[in-house]
């Protein structure tokens, strides 16, 4: 059990990389705090997770609006008590198209849920994390951080931001036993593949996401939730300001 005794909070948990994270998190010991705007799917995990006699509770939050973040996590504390692992997932992408097609309402969106929601986890989560003595953030950023698609830009962009404000708080938050790391899944199996190929998923476009991977396959949830759980647990302590690329071998 790498996470026995601990207290996670997953955003974004009730479907994709979040639902895998927090439901391997459980299966290592962990209490589960599980956030999302889609309630019928948090709540399947919630339930899925306490069926296997892991302690797990649902809260709805949007992260892009900093009164339900600080609900979210003021809903952690009264439930568990303390949170020592806090997983920034929940995103949300526009479909792949020319970068003069993106609108400013789906541009201010994107930096909401991708971006102002690290601002607003950060002057949530860390206050209570300095009184417990420490903690880990865990941001999940992307490969498109460092090996951008065309047609992505503006996504692209909010990885960017989310990769720097990783190492950024690293260092800051370090003295406080905080440690900071992200994540960077390469294209995979969740509800936002199709949003990120722009085209159907069909055999062969997949094949031309896949020709760029030299593992040759898709990340999966079990990948990313693998990745995770080593920030999470305490093995990786000497950890911080890392950015894991999980992309087999897409960014080397
Ligand atoms: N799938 C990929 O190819 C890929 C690659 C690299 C990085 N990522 C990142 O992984 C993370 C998880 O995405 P996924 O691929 O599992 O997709 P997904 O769509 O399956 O999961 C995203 C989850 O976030 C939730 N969400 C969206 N907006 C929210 C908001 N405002 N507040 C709270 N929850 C919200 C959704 O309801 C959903 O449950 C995202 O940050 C994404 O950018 C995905």
């Amino acid at each position: 059990m790498r996470l026995k005794d601990k207290v996670a909070l997953v955003t974004g948990a009730a479907s994709g990389f979040g639902e895998g994270i927090a439901k391997r998190f459980a299966a290592e010991g962990a209490a589960l705090v599980i956030a999302d705007i889609n309630d019928q799917g948090g709540r399947r995990v919630e339930h899925e997770i306490a069926a296997t006699g892991a302690r797990a509770h649902y809260v709805h939050a949007d992260v892009a609006k900093g009164g339900d973040v600080q609900a979210m996590i003021d809903a952690a504390l009264a439930a568990f008590g303390r949170i020592d692992v806090l997983v920034n997932n929940a995103g949300w992408a526009y479909s792949n198209r020319s970068s003069l097609e993106v609108s400013e309402a789906d541009f201010d969106k994107l930096f909401a849920i991708n971006v102002k929601s690290l601002f607003h986890a950060t002057r949530a989560a860390v206050p209570a994390m300095r009184r417990q003595g420490g903690g880990v953030m865990i941001n999940i950023a992307s490969t498109a951080a460092v090996r951008p698609r065309p047609n992505l830009t503006w996504y692209n962009a909010t990885k960017g931001a989310a990769v720097t404000i990783t190492k950024s708080l690293a260092v800051e938050l370090a003295p406080d036993k905080i440690r900071v790391n992200a994540i960077n899944p390469v294209i995979g199996e969740t509800g936002l593949l199709e949003t990120f190929m722009g085209a159907p998923d069909t055999p062969e476009n997949r094949k031309r996401f896949l020709a760029t991977i030299p593992l040759g396959r898709f990340s999966t949830p079990r990948d990313v939730a693998s990745a995770a759980l080593f920030l999470a647990a305490d093995e990786s302590d000497f950890l911080t300001g890392v950015c894991l690329d999980v992309d087999g071998g897409r960014t080397v």
